[in-house]
């Protein structure tokens, strides 16, 4: 018999379409079994997924056929055989088995396809990552940031890498993670775009996308300590620039995923008739407005004050796609926003609400780039200025507008999955008091 395609042959099972009537070997865990006692039905998860391998007793030796049976729940296993076409496999095929072996067996495997609550889940988060939805929500998840990768590579963004560790706060001093360095103070980042607006002189279009980190006190559905975030800073973008960047971002990213993960979108059952609509042009309001709308609609919310996840979910429930709100109260926005110059008291900010009750999931702005205003700003919000001076430079040698944006990339994904909770949406999910797996 000649040599059988091995699993590692084939960069994904998906390939095995290509390999019908060849022999294949692969190794793999099993996901789940039946046996009749006369023929039995493996599914054995691998690369690219779950492929059914068939197994009749007359098949196969007895030693193997012994296998068979006694193999539980996630051991690891060697499967040999014939592809066969199976129109009903999402993959196109099965195996039909001439060979198998049990190469760890494993026992008493916490998770069974019985419910388990979320709290035992998520200790054993290590071995959840295994479960059908949860794979699906990490192929999306890696999707999107491959999507966000060649989004800004074909509009020749230069990918600069922000420090994780930083003198200095970027998104208030509340929720910053401390950390000693020798001797001094250092923080863990909240957002590389501090770092990012110097690298825009050098190369004018560029982004950043990496962990950050907020110490953020409350526990909900909307924050984690460590997420991922992705940020673009353009040289000379101003804000009606940034807003239409945005939207193209959002809706490219949104078709790439209707595209690209329809499987994983309908393990995790999704309405996608909803993300269907993600279509740019977004409606734009500004903050004003917004206030009048939570008024009309019976929610109390005074002009000066920041919205909270209820008036976020208010406001994009008027909208079948998201809704982008601008020109905020400069009074709980970030120091380095340029004023409005239609009213000196708002800033050119913006965030992107997601329909849903998904909430904030892009917050940016254009920048101050005047060097004595930021300067002032600098004082007026208690930073210490020493630590900004270098960010100040910008401002000093060839000042130029400049506009960017941040989307924390868990927000977006829980969005496009219908989950309702970020810590799936990532590996290994930080939350408050759990840092366990
Ligand atoms: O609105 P934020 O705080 O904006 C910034 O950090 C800017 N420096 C970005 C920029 O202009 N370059 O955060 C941006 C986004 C939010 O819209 C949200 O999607 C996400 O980051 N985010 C979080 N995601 C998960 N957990 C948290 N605790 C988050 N905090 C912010
Ligand atoms: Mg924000």
């Amino acid at each position: 018999m000649s040599q059988p395609i091995s699993a590692t042959s084939v960069t994904s099972i998906r390939e095995l379409s290509q390999h019908a009537g060849q022999e294949v070997e692969l190794s793999g865990w099993i996901d789940n079994k039946r046996s009749s006692g006369k023929i039995a039905f493996l599914q054995v998860r691998t690369a690219g997924g779950v492929v059914q391998a068939v197994a009749g007793r007359k098949d196969v030796s007895e030693e193997a056929w012994a296998d068979i049976e006694r193999v539980t729940q996630e051991s690891t296993v060697r499967v040999r055989g014939t592809v066969k076409e199976d129109k009903r496999s999402p993959i196109g095929v099965e195996i039909q088995a001439n060979g198998f072996e049990i190469l760890s067996l494993t026992q008493d495997y916490p998770i069974t396809p019985k419910e388990h609550g979320t709290a035992f889940l998520m200790e054993h988060r290590h071995l959840w990552l295994r479960s059908s939805r949860q794979r699906a929500a990490l192929r999306v998840r890696s999707e999107v940031e491959q999507g966000i990768r060649d989004f800004f590579y074909d509009r020749q963004f230069t990918l600069i890498d922000s420090p994780i560790l930083t003198p200095a706060a970027c998104e208030g001093t509340s929720t910053l993670f401390e950390t000693d360095y020798f001797g001094d103070k250092a923080y863990l980042s909240q957002s590389g775009q501090l770092y990012l607006e110097p690298a825009a002189a050098a190369l004018g279009k560029v982004y950043c996308f990496g962990p950050t980190f907020r110490a953020e006190k409350s526990k909900t559905r909307r924050h984690l300590m460590e997420f991922w975030m992705v940020e673009p800073e353009v040289a000379f973008l101003e804000f009606e620039g940034l807003c239409a960047l945005t939207e193209e971002f959002v809706g490219y990213l949104a078709a790439r995923i209707l595209d690209r993960s329809k499987e994983d979108l309908k393990v995790l059952e999704r309405d996608t008739a909803k993300l269907e609509k993600v279509v740019p042009p977004f409606p734009r309001i500004t903050y004003t407005q917004a206030v009048e709308i939570l008024n009309r609609e019976g929610n109390p919310l005074k002009w000066g004050d920041d919205f909270g996840g209820d008036e976020e979910t208010i406001l994009a429930s008027q909208f079948d796609r998201p809704v982008m709100v601008t020109r905020f109260p400069a009074s709980f926005k970030a120091f380095y926003m340029q004023p409005d110059p239609e009213n000196p008291e708002t800033v050119l900010g913006l965030d992107l609400l997601a329909p849903e009750g998904y909430g904030e999931i892009i917050g940016g702005s254009q920048r101050i780039h005047d060097h004595d205003l930021l300067l002032s700003r600098i004082q007026q919000h208690n930073l210490p200025v020493e630590a900004f001076q270098w960010y100040l430079d910008v401002r000093k040698y060839g000042a130029f507008p400049h506009s960017g944006f941040g989307m924390g990339i868990e927000r977006f994904v829980a969005w496009m999955t219908g989950l309702t909770h970020l810590r799936e949406t990532i590996p290994y999910p930080r939350m408050l008091y759990k840092i366990y797996p």
